[in-house]
């Protein structure tokens, strides 16, 4: 079984997110219609601890994008399953699309390429974690909570083949065959 070494406590999640949630806030305190696309599994955790914290109700959307199939391999496809009526709830909406770590790149290109064929007014982004790595897709990141160095993170939502998910701190695993990063 890999080891893990801690990255971020519980208590700093908490500062993290509090922090997140206020420019949040006041990025989107002269807009309507605000609403949150969140990627399962991963970032529900994130997202609901953030969401509680905005100083104005946000609706959420709930996406499933998977890329890695097992393991931790990214295979490069991103499959996106979303509600019968995500195009209407995107429609003339101001989205913050939430993430729980950007890594390739890969994931929130294709959501952002998916989203804007459903004419949101804006689109911003929002990741808990960006990967210190070469990404293969770049797009903006508006709100960024922590920058992690190349490795597997596991915890506060992030699993590891379904495992640590609960775990509520964000670590990083040491022992993983590098094949599988
Ligand atoms: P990307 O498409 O390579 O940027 O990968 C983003 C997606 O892959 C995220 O939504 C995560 O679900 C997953 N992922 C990437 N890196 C990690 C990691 O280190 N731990 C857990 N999941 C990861
Ligand atoms: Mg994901």
């Amino acid at each position: 079984m890999p080891s893990k070494q801690i990255l971020a406590t519980a208590e700093q999640l908490e500062q993290i997110t509090t922090a997140l949630a206020q420019k949040i806030s006041a990025a989107y305190r002269n807009r309507r219609n605000a609403a949150a696309v969140v990627m399962l599994e991963g970032a529900r955790r994130f997202a609901s601890d953030l969401l509680a914290k905005l100083d104005f109700p946000m609706d959420a959307v709930y996406v499933k994008a998977s890329s890695y199939y097992g393991g931790t391999i990214s295979t490069g496809l991103v499959r996106i399953e979303g509600p019968q009526d995500l195009p209407e709830r995107i429609r003339g909406n101001n989205i913050l699309l939430i993430d729980d770590i950007y890594d390739t790149g890969r994931t929130m290109a294709a959501m952002l390429a998916r989203l804007s064929e459903y004419h949101p007014e804006s689109i911003k982004t929002c990741v808990l974690l960006e990967k210190n790595v070469p990404h293969i897709q770049n797009i903006p990141l508006d709100f960024i909570g922590l920058t992690v160095e190349d490795a597997f993170i596991v915890g506060y939502g992030l699993d590891y083949n379904g495992s640590c998910r609960e775990l509520p701190y964000i670590a990083a695993l040491s022992g993983v065959p590098a094949a599988e990063m």
